[in-house]
């Protein structure tokens, strides 16, 4: 059957996604958005057909998959409603922001499995698997050619929220949840450490920093108080209430130790994710920024680089994902399902109790 996609959601994440599937070469028959604005210009600009803000109507018609490009809190309800009218779900991460939403789409899901009612198959957007240096840890780690994992350690570093910077949805705990920097890039640092070690994060510790407790908004660009010389800012003044960094411990169900900066706020750095894993017998170590450059470490030996040179930056990450999406096996092992999202909404929430608990430890559920 011809495929037929409609993305739902008109911004950033949007605009990777089609351009994802133009390069594969599927259909998109539509756009939808939160304002039928919106989702006019990106069908302008994409030529292609708008839902404008009825995604009833993409349920109908015989669309056969969904891209969900919207912000976290409308992802659970939009899941189940797209798998329940038989469309494949591709949805951005994080899966949602409460352990309940997870459990109910993994519920709704098993339930029509049981009940032979013919649903669409949902995987969420963790691209950073698809990197070929990415694959390449996994499969060496899983080789054991270095022998046991010991410690996965890194970082995740972006300026997106240094000041000045725009407002959005990320700044509403009613859009985003509670969290920011841990949702919003941890999600995708986590899902990379327990894709690659193969092991789950079970317990951390975390504390947090915001940088500033308030930022002065004005045309929807916050900067800081010190930028101002107004004496009373008035309803300028915006009280900031997720973290712009987090630092976390983590420990790993095959015994290894690590840790974790995530920072919204480095200046300079863009996409800055690196990973490294330490084993009894060598070590391997990857930045994003960098992506097509693999490090492999042994004692007394030089530091050996793997170039792959063709295998891309970013958005081709998410061209690998989707395409093992669209043409891949069925039963793919590789694609993020719903109880990685589960997993990941699970650390993220243990990583949020521990910091509201001055870094105690805090254990995630299995
Ligand atoms: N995989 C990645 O690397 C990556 C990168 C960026 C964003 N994201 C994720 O993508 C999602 C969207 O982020 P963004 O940066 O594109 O946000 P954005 O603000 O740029 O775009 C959000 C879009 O969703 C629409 N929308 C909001 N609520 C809606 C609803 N209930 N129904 C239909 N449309 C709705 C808005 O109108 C807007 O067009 C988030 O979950 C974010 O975490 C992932």
């Amino acid at each position: 059957m011809d495929r037929k996609a409609v993305i739902i959601g008109a911004g950033f994440a949007a605009d990777m996604h089609i351009q994802a599937l133009k390069a594969l070469g599927i259909q998109v028959v539509g756009v939808a958005a939160g304002h039928r604005d919106s989702a006019k210009g990106f069908a302008e600009k994409n030529q292609i057909p708008s839902y404008g803000v009825s995604v009833e109507e993409v349920m109908e018609d015989d669309v056969t998959d969904v891209h969900i490009c919207t912000p976290p809190n409308s992802h659970a309800e939009l899941i189940k409603k797209m798998l329940n009218a038989g469309k494949n779900v591709i949805c951005e991460k994080p899966l949602c922001i409460t352990e309940k939403e997870a459990q109910d789409i993994r519920r709704f899901m098993d339930e029509n499995l049981r009940h032979g009612k013919k649903t669409g198959r949902l995987v969420l957007d963790y691209n950073v698997r698809f990197f070929a240096a990415v694959k390449k840890i996994r499969e060496i780690i899983k080789s054991g050619k270095y022998g046991k994992v010991v410690l996965v350690h890194g970082n995740y570093m972006q300026d997106f929220h240094a000041l000045p910077s725009i407002y959005d949805w990320r700044y509403r705990s009613d859009m985003s949840g509670p969290m920011r920097a841990v949702t919003e890039i941890g999600s995708h640092w986590f899902d990379l450490a327990q894709f690659v070690t193969g092991s789950n994060i079970t317990g951390v510790s975390a504390t947090f920093k915001k940088a500033a407790e308030y930022r002065i908004l004005n045309d929807g660009v916050m900067s800081s108080e010190d930028d101002n010389m107004e004496e009373d800012f008035g309803d300028k003044k915006i009280h900031i209430d997720s973290e712009d960094a987090a630092s976390v411990t983590l420990q790993f169900s095959n015994g290894a130790m690590g840790n974790v900066l995530l920072s919204e706020i480095s200046h300079g750095r863009s996409n800055h994710l690196f990973l490294e894993v330490d084993m009894m017998d060598g070590s391997v170590w990857w930045n994003e920024e960098d992506p097509n450059k693999l490090y492999h470490g042994k004692k007394n030996d030089p530091i050996a680089v793997e170039i792959s040179a063709f295998n891309g930056g970013f958005n081709e990450s998410v061209i690998e994902l989707f395409k093992e999406f669209y043409f891949g096996e069925g039963d793919s092992k590789i694609l993020p399902d719903v109880n990685s999202g589960l997993q990941i909404v699970r650390i993220c929430n243990a990583v949020h109790d521990s910091s509201r608990q001055h870094s105690a430890w805090v254990n995630v559920k299995q």
